[in-house]
């Protein structure tokens, strides 16, 4: 697999921590020094599928590349606004092609499982072309009363397009079944039969602490296992794109390794925690910024929900 383009989109509306404070008792102080966001996109007027398709078109035009050539869409998103049919459908109707859509559902891994899946098509020769696309609006999955997870969270879409090519090193996904820590449910109709409690549960709810430590060995884990697999040292790694919860998370990671803070790249301080999209919308900022150069050993690490991670190694 090799990465072709990419591309991303966030909402319009900024929500600056000092805005939070007319919602809850929090603080500028409290959230910058604890996650390390000073603000984050949430969508206001726009639909879930505009954000995405405009990533999607952008990750076209990067790849010189038209819908038409597309073979296979596959969306990483959580909530959407429609059960059924799935995000990845709606966005193909936007850029106006015709190839099949599935949606997979990894939490803030979601990306990296897609990317996995995308691989596989190409491996087996389904496809040659395939749009990974991720989006997410974590903003409408929070209670808006409670402090303690509106305050981490953001909107936005990231976007890529593959083909065929060797860029793809390793890949390392995982699953451990820890539902308490991170989840949220679903209100679903209730029937005649059905003896079932109604689901009283309606936000995300969220353990941080457990998830922090999860996050941390998790990816550390995932980290150490990607270079052994590649016969890979750390200082060969020119850049670690972590998915973006909080920067003590990242700093925690870099300071375990004792790596070097300027390859962790963040942008969690103006985008907050997106979901799934945050790696590809960190991959995105850099590689339009130009700071990815050909040749580059690139970590790409997601944890979340499940309690499920996604880690690949590139050389882009
Ligand atoms: O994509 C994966 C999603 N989730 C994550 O990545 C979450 C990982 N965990 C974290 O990022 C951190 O655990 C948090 C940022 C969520 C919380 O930081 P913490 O250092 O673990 O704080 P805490 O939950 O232990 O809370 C400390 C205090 C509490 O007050 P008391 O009990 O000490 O009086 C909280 O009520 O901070 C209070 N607090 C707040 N204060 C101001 C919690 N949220 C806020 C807030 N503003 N927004």
């Amino acid at each position: 697999m090799k990465i072709l383009g990419t591309g991303s989109a966030l909402p319009k509306m900024t929500l600056t921590n000092d805005m939070l404070t007319q919602y809850f008792d929090t603080s500028d102080a409290w959230i910058s020094s604890r996650t390390g966001i000073k603000q984050r996109q949430v969508m206001s007027d726009e639909h879930l599928e505009d954000l995405a398709a405009k990533a999607c078109q952008q990750a076209l035009e990067n790849a010189g590349l038209k819908a038409s050539d597309l073979d296979f869409i596959i969306c990483s998103n959580v909530l959407d606004e429609f059960i059924s049919p799935n995000l990845a459908c709606r966005v193909q109707g936007l850029i106006n092609t015709d190839c099949p859509c599935i949606h997979v559902n990894g939490a803030c891994a979601g990306f990296i499982f897609a990317l996995s899946m995308a691989e596989a098509y190409l491996n087996s020769h389904m496809a040659k072309h395939i749009l990974v696309v991720a989006a997410e609006m974590p903003s409408r999955m929070v209670d808006w009363t409670e402090r303690g997870t509106a305050v981490l969270f953001g909107d936005g879409a990231g976007a890529v397009v593959v083909g065929e090519g060797s860029q793809l090193k390793a890949m390392r996904l995982s699953t451990k079944s820890a539902i308490d820590c991170l989840y949220q449910k679903q209100y679903i109709n209730s029937t005649p039969f059905d003896t079932q409690e109604a689901n009283k549960t309606s936000s995300l709810q969220m353990d941080g602490r457990e998830v922090f430590k999860l996050a941390v060995s998790a990816s550390m884990k995932d980290i150490k296992e990607l270079l052994a697999d590649c016969q890979l040292k750390q200082e060969d790694i020119k850049h670690y794109l972590l998915h973006q919860a909080n920067t003590r998370i990242l700093d925690s990671i870099c300071l375990h390794l004792k790596e070097d803070k300027s390859k962790f790249h963040q942008n969690i301080q103006r985008t907050g925690n997106t979901s799934s999209a945050s790696i590809p919308i960190l991959l995105d900022e850099l590689h339009r910024e130009g700071k990815l150069q050909q040749g580059d050993y690139l970590i790409l690490s997601a944890f979340g929900a499940g309690f499920s991670t996604g880690s690949c190694l590139l050389q882009w």
